[in-house]
């Protein structure tokens, strides 16, 4: 048994990495963001139920870097991080050698994740995170490449629902799509298990819950 095989010792893991997070962002000169304390992080409460989702050997994913990054990885997951700039990377690295914290099952790819994630080996996955671009409509191509390797009972998490250009789109589908059950929702994040597997590309004609004739949910 390794030190993350239960709920309670990945909670225990969540504790410490958000007392102590991996200072990996930096500021943003053209629009004045200042990540506080160096890191961009979502409700902790994300971190808990991502805890609660995941386990050593899992095939994990997400766009962007950072806190989840941490916990992915010492959690014993076998995680892929796609993340455009390599400082980000090296600043995480440089956090586990600080905290003498095993990071070999952690794969890194540095660039922006539309032109990373085609490129990458479509092998399955059990948990995507999509945090990484927040511009539309990188959420959904997040979603279209990273969402289409799911695993039939696979989880996705969109962080920042509070951002119309994450939402536009994609949370509607999500809503409408039974494919998708919905596992949790706050104002900032929300997840799924997904139902079905394969590629996501596919005819309107496959999509039946977004046909003219049949109502909308709010
Ligand atoms: C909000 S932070 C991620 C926070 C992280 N999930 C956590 O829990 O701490 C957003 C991340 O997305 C990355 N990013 C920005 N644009 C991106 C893109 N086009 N593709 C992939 N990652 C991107 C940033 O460099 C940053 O690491």
């Amino acid at each position: 048994m390794t030190e993350q095989d239960t709920q309670g010792e990945r909670l225990a893991t969540v504790d410490r990495v958000w007392a102590d997070p991996p200072a990996v962002h930096f500021s943003d000169p053209v629009y004045g963001l200042v990540p506080p304390n160096g890191v961009w992080r979502t409700d902790r409460g994300c971190y808990e139920f991502l805890a609660e989702h995941c386990r050593p050997g899992l095939r994990t994913l997400e766009t962007g870097l950072g806190i989840s990054t941490a916990l992915f990885t010492m959690w014993g997951c076998e995680h892929t991080s796609v993340v455009p700039w390599g400082i980000e990377a090296e600043r995480l690295r440089e956090y586990f050698d600080r905290h003498g914290i095993d990071d070999k099952l952690l794969e890194v790819h540095v660039g922006y994740s539309h032109e990373v994630l085609p490129a990458l080996p479509a092998t399955p996955l059990d948990v995507v995170l999509i945090d990484g671009g927040h511009g539309f409509p990188m959420a959904a191509l997040d979603w279209f490449y990273a969402g289409g390797r799911l695993v039939a009972g696979g989880v996705l998490v969109l962080d920042d629902l509070h951002l119309p250009s994450v939402t536009a789109g994609l949370l509607d589908f999500l809503t409408h799509d039974p494919r998708w059950t919905p596992l949790a929702q706050t104002r900032k994040w929300a997840a799924w298990r997904r139902e079905s597997s394969g590629p996501l590309a596919e005819e309107w004609t496959a999509q039946p819950f977004f046909s003219p004739h049949t109502p909308r949910k709010a």
